[in-house]
């Protein structure tokens, strides 16, 4: 450890909708006693989504926060809050959490939430570019590339400063469903290295 180094390992709480396949890859790369990162809580908005099972699988609390038992956006942050609140969490990681947060959640949290998005920004980003669309937009466009982008969220949807994009070629013959299984792969690999860098920088 250098001489600002920290006790401890970075604390994240990952955010999650659905499948969790990048809430895996962060897992994974905990495993390794080096990397200088912890998953402390899941959150998902989702009841039963498969990332829940991950997180318990790999004995991690997780928690589901239905967002469709609010009224409001605010409501559903301040359950989001009072759940982060107590755990000691250095760093949310939005993992395919497909709810936009507010901008008085987003202060809340300086240079704090970091999110994948599956093109290369500020390419195909934005609200109501999420998902399969995404894949559509890109093949639609007759782009080379596409690829995943790690980035800090502010409030602009998904132009927060980029930490670390992965490039993937297009293939002739893809569709939205093969692009964005290439494209998964990529943020699997983008991900974890986007937390070791934060955890580095803050000293971890
Ligand atoms: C990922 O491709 C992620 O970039 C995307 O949802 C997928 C979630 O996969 N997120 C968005 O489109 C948000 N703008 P996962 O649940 O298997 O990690």
């Amino acid at each position: 450890m250098g001489a600002n180094a920290k006790a401890g390992k970075l604390n994240l709480a990952v955010l999650i909708s659905g499948g969790g396949s990048n809430l895996q890859a962060i897992i994974d790369a905990c495993k390794d006693s080096d990397f200088p990162a912890k998953v402390q809580m899941v959150i998902s908005n989702t009841p039963g989504a498969q990332g829940l099972t991950r997180a318990k699988n790999a004995g991690i609390p997780a928690i589901t926060i239905d967002h469709k038992n609010y009224d409001t956006r605010q409501d559903f942050e301040e359950a989001l809050t009072d759940a982060l609140s107590g755990h000691d969490i250095d760093l949310i990681c939005l993992a395919g959490f497909m709810r936009i947060l507010t901008p008085g959640f987003i202060a809340q949290w300086p240079r704090k939430i970091i999110n994948t998005h599956p093109s290369l920004l500020p390419k195909f980003g934005g609200e109501g570019m999420y998902g399969m669309r995404v894949h559509q937009a890109v093949l639609d466009s007759g782009e080379q590339y596409s690829g995943s982008t790690i980035h800090y969220v502010i409030p602009e949807v998904d132009k927060g400063e980029i930490i670390i994009q992965k490039q993937v070629d297009i293939h002739s013959d893809d569709t939205a469903e093969t692009l964005a299984k290439r494209v998964l792969a990529s943020e699997h690999i983008a991900y974890p290295e986007a937390i070791k860098q934060i955890a580095l920088k803050s000293g971890f």
